[in-house]
């Protein structure tokens, strides 16, 4: 049950993340200020409603699943575990919310421009490293074994 949990959760926050990722640089690039403005408020709602829920199940049953594990895989996984959650909390909430405000009022500036570009950034850090967590998962759970006589 909390391996289930476990791997959906974390495809869901990971698809979550790289959908944001996308729309974003897609809208940015091809998109009227309206239709910025309409994925910047999609992001906040329903998305962080999405995403902030899924990264916690996600590490909440990982926590879980490793109590009775130990060894280099999970230490590294937590350790990734703690950046993604600070980097979300303190970077992409705040970024979001903000672009946000700031899209709805039609308000693209040079000031809005380096907190997307922030927000970019601090989205493609969480991407790899909830990119390594599913890695090591999959080499933890044995569906993926890159390298089967290493010790873990
Ligand atoms: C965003 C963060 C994370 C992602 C995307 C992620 C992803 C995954 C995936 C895809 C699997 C494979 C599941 C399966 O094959 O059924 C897995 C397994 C696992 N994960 Fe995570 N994980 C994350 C965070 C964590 C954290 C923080 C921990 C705590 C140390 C953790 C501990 C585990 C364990 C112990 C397994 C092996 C479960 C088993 O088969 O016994 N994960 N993870």
């Amino acid at each position: 049950m909390k391996k289930t949990v476990h791997l959906i959760a974390g495809i869901l926050a990971v698809s979550t993340i790289a959908t944001f990722f996308l729309s974003t640089v897609l809208v940015e690039l091809l998109g009227s200020a309206d239709s910025v403005a309409a994925v910047k408020r999609l992001i906040v709602i329903p998305g962080l409603f999405i995403l902030v829920p899924a990264i916690a199940a996600t590490g909440g049953s990982g926590f879980a699943l490793s109590k009775t594990r130990r060894g280099r895989l999970i230490d590294a996984k937590k350790k990734r575990m703690r950046f993604i959650a600070a980097n979300g909390v303190l970077v992409l909430i705040p970024c979001a919310i903000v672009l946000n405000a700031w899209a709805s009022a039609g308000s693209f500036d040079t000031r809005f421009y380096l907190v997307q570009a922030l927000e970019l950034v601090a989205g493609a850090t969480n991407l790899v490293l909830m990119g390594l967590n599913m890695r090591d998962g999959l080499n933890l759970s044995g569906r993926f074994r890159a390298t089967p006589t290493t010790p873990r």
